[in-house]
């Protein structure tokens, strides 16, 4: 059942169109917490005195210019502000650092302005702020609705504080997604059945839906190297996915990623434009971005260390660390593998220009055979439900 609901009839057309230009966006890096969850390894950081906000939209003033010298011009479709936790920032901050990308690469009259959010009510306190400083989406990190869960997760709010924050949030923006983290230890399919639908039921029109993942490095690891802490096996994986696609799908959102679910014509703009490959600055620290220049694509990295970023910008202008062209193959690497994770595929025309090569006819007929990729009308081909488990591989068999 669950493969139909994911797969969308080979022969009729994607309920939306793809555009030919995927565009123009602007990641913004917010890099600090209140604590660090013992699940992540996102460029987070914990200070015992608050930043200067005032120096640090200095610094991200100056990136943006410098980004801008780099870009040239270009109309922005989306704005990202993501961490770390961007709602410790001040809502003059957000206002201070939209002016700046306004100024640079002017907004299209309907651009998604997108702002991460914790759901704690100091938090939601500042949300009509930001909705006076141009933001018109959020994306909170509700992660689950259970007490308890969200106590072994280490978060600092209970799933009451976390949906009144998302009530809040509703009341101040038209657009609201929360994220959830499932195939927690323990956690049946049942259970998984019971607390999706209630999160379904705050009426929102994006969700996210991430499998907890062991990061090297964190907590997590230890203890789950250390076997005392257990995330669901091969089978009770996939259970918990099956659930994941059955409840969404029946409620009108289905997935439209692998961990992304939305209303037709709700889906996060600023992600679509990754995925689909798009040119995106991104500035603050330990930022990615991929940028056209004339001398073709090229990918950035900033520094990640918030106050060593700052003390760069300040003295270069631009706390850039890496920047490198990418060879057409690295290029047409990268778009498989984001592009795959889309149900609407990737248009091999596209892959084919960018590599200067088509697939190995062979490679395609066999994963097809195997039921692992399927052709889409308009040259496109996609991953099934049963490939997206098995994407990486997928990835790096048509690569090959
Ligand atoms: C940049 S993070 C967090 C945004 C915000 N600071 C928060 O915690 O609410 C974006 C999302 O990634 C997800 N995430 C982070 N680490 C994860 C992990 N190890 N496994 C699964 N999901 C994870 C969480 O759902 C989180 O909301
Ligand atoms: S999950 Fe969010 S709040 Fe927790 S450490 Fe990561 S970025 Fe910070």
């Amino acid at each position: 059942m669950t493969e139909d609901l994911l797969r969308q009839p080979a022969r009729q057309p994607l309920r939306r169109a793809v555009p030919a230009d995927p565009g123009f966006g602007v990641y913004v890096h917010w890099p600090f917490c209140k604590a660090k969850c013992p699940y992540c390894d996102f460029n987070s950081h914990v200070r015992h005195s608050p930043p200067d906000q005032a120096r640090f939209v200095a610094a991200f003033r100056a990136e943006i210019a410098h980004m801008r010298a780099l870009t040239g011009q270009r109309r922005t479709q989306s704005v990202f502000f993501g961490g770390g936790t961007p709602s410790l920032m001040e809502p003059a901050t957000v206002a201070a650092i939209l002016e700046a990308i306004e100024a640079a690469w002017p907004l299209d009259r309907d651009a998604e302005v997108t702002l991460e959010a914790n759901p704690t009510s100091v938090e939601a306190a500042r949300f009509r702020g930001y909705r006076a400083a141009g933001v018109n989406r959020v994306s909170l990190g509700v992660q689950a609705l259970d007490d308890a869960a969200l106590r072994a997760l280490g978060r600092m709010h209970s799933a009451e504080e976390a949906l009144a924050a998302v009530a809040v949030a509703r009341a101040a923006f038209e657009r609201v997604s929360f994220d959830l983290i499932y195939a927690r230890p323990e956690q049946s399919p049942a259970e998984w059945g019971a607390e999706l639908a209630r999160a379904i039921a705050e009426g929102c029109e994006h969700l996210s839906l991430y499998q907890l993942t062991i990061e090297e490095g964190t907590p997590f690891a230890a203890l789950h190297r250390a076997g005392r802490l257990v995330t669901p096996d091969g089978e009770r994986a996939r259970a918990l996915w099956d659930v994941t696609q059955e409840v969404t799908a029946a409620a009108g959102l289905p997935a439209y990623e692998i961990s992304n679910h939305a209303r037709p014509g709700a889906e996060s703009r600023h992600n679509l434009l990754y995925w689909r490959y798009g040119e995106y600055a991104g500035i603050g620290p330990g930022a990615h971005g991929r940028i056209d220049t004339d001398d073709g694509r090229r990918a950035t990295s900033t520094e990640r260390g918030p106050e060593e970023w700052l003390t760069r910008v300040e003295r270069l202008g631009h706390g850039i660390v890496l920047d490198e062209g990418l060879s057409r193959v690295e290029q047409s690497d990268e778009y498989l593998l984001m592009g795959l994770r889309l149900v609407e595929g990737i248009d091999r025309t596209r892959y084919a220009r960018l590599s200067g090569r088509d697939f190995d006819p062979g490679r395609v007929a066999a994963l097809r055979e195997e039921g692992m990729i399927e052709a889409l009308p308009g040259d496109r081909l996609r991953a099934t439900a049963r490939g997206f488990p098995v994407l990486d591989a997928i990835v790096a068999d048509l690569a090959a």
